[in-house]
């Protein structure tokens, strides 16, 4: 088991697949509609914060547990304490994984649809004026369901094949591409005459507008944003080399993550003015803006082909992740092999991502606490599960895990200045759970 498990034994691996874990469509699609709906700059802002003061302390957190136990998440817990309740939080790792698997292949779905749509050229077909009522058309549909299985597919046959050889190899490339099109992107949306307007909005804090919605909101997809929270960053820990710097490769994870998400908004925010949108128009924000960006682009089928065909590896490199925390437990804790264990991971997220598809269309009077499967899947582990899980976790190596292992782990082969061994003790103990607890309460209206 211990040989298996030490794959990543490249910095390049290591980064292109933990990077490859966080930007996703939580960057470029979640990010934005996130932002619109929560006012703009305030949430920027709260944001950032929560990244690198709440962020970073818990990826290391799942870095010093994962290549401390060398373990799937719930082994984790029972290897590193003799308290058998700690690995409760590896149940609630593996249910988020399964529900963030079910709704982000559906947008990943739409993905494919709208690549699929660049490449035959029909996206350039659409009238400005229908692109709501078009992408309304798709969305509330059956063909959404066909996507998301396909998607589904598509990734058990990655996982089934090894991660190492395919998609990692893949990544390194294409993920250094994808930045280089957001670039491109956002210099053709600062020459846009809504320009003034998006980039106030994306950056000017309206402090008036800030909410617990606010804060919740900008806690949940820094967790999300990261893939923290549920396991994953532990889960590829365990494959990491004693070699791998913890704390420089959080910060890299944290600043690229970053740096990605505000590219999307410089994409999307001008746009939003410059065409008239709604920027609080939720998750159909992006696939109604973006076609209109191309649309009076230069070659604009071509720009849109690769940019949806680059966010469909970006989806894969996070679903591969998310669905390996499952793979990896299913493996080691009940002992099935790698194909069973990906088949099931598969089998139940089509089922639940199906529910998901349909909740825009056929199953949108289902609601659950107000909530469509689609939308109650998305909060109750972006805004809920994840962040509690990253107050358990930062509590866990905080408190109670041995000292020893804290600090052979972040230490590892190298050393590691002596300030910032402290900054992460002081946010593991007080700041993470303090930060994280109040946003909660803040969230019951206690505070
Ligand atoms: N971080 C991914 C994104 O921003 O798209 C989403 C994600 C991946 C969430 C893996 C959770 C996870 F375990």
């Amino acid at each position: 088991m211990a040989e298996s498990r030490a794959q990543f034994v490249t910095r390049l691996g290591v980064i292109a697949t933990t990077v490859g874990s966080a930007v996703g469509l939580g960057n470029i699609w979640r990010f934005p509609y996130e932002a619109g709906v929560h006012g703009g700059g305030a949430f920027l802002l709260f944001y950032i914060v929560f990244i690198f003061l709440i962020g970073v302390p818990v990826i290391c957190a799942e870095f010093i547990m994962g290549r401390g136990a060398r373990s799937n998440i719930f082994g984790a817990f029972r290897k590193l304490h003799s308290t058998r309740q700690w690995a409760w939080i590896g149940y609630m790792g593996i249910l988020s994984s399964i529900l963030i698997l079910s709704f982000y292949s559906v947008v990943a779905g739409w993905t494919v649809e709208y690549f699929v749509q660049s490449v035959t050229g029909a996206i350039d077909t659409i009238a400005e004026g229908e692109r709501h009522s078009s992408f309304d058309t798709f969305s509330t549909g059956l063909k959404p369901v066909m996507w998301t299985l396909i998607f589904l597919l598509a990734n058990a046959v990655i996982l089934l094949r090894g991660v190492q050889s395919g998609i990692e190899k893949v990544s390194n490339i294409l993920m250094p591409v994808l930045f280089l099109i957001l670039i491109v992107f956002c210099i053709n949306s600062l020459l846009m005459p809504g320009v003034g307007e998006g980039m106030r909005f994306l950056f000017n804090p309206d402090f008036s507008k800030v909410d617990s919605s606010v804060l919740i909101g900008a806690l949940g997809q820094a967790f999300f944003s990261l893939s923290l929270g549920l396991g994953t960053m532990m889960t590829y820990a365990s494959y990491f080399s004693d070699r791998t710097p913890l704390v420089k490769s959080a910060s890299i994870i944290a600043v690229l993550d970053t740096v990605v998400a505000v590219l999307a908004g410089i994409i999307i925010f001008p746009a939003v003015f410059t065409y008239g949108s709604e920027p609080a128009a939720g998750p159909k924000l992006v696939f109604e803006v973006l076609p209109a960006i191309f649309h009076q682009m230069p070659g604009g089928v071509f720009w849109s082909a690769l940019f949806f065909f680059l966010l469909m590896v970006a989806s894969l490199t996070s679903t591969i992740s998310m669905s390996e925390i499952c793979i990896a437990f299913f493996t080691e804790q009940f002992g099935i092999g790698r194909r069973k264990a990906t088949l099931l991971n598969a089998g139940i997220a089509m089922v639940l991502g199906t529910l998901c598809a349909l909740s825009f269309g056929p199953l949108s009077n289902v609601l659950i606490f107000g909530q469509s499967f689609f939308g109650l899947f998305d909060y109750v582990t972006s805004n809920i599960f994840l962040p509690l899980g990253g107050m358990l976790i930062s509590i866990f190596v905080g408190w109670f895990l041995d000292r020893r292992v804290f600090r052979e782990q972040l230490r590892g082969t190298g050393s590691i200045k002596g300030w910032i061994y402290k900054v992460i003790v002081i946010c593991l103990r007080y700041v993470a759970p303090t930060g994280i607890a109040l946003v909660f309460l803040s969230g019951l209206d206690i505070i």
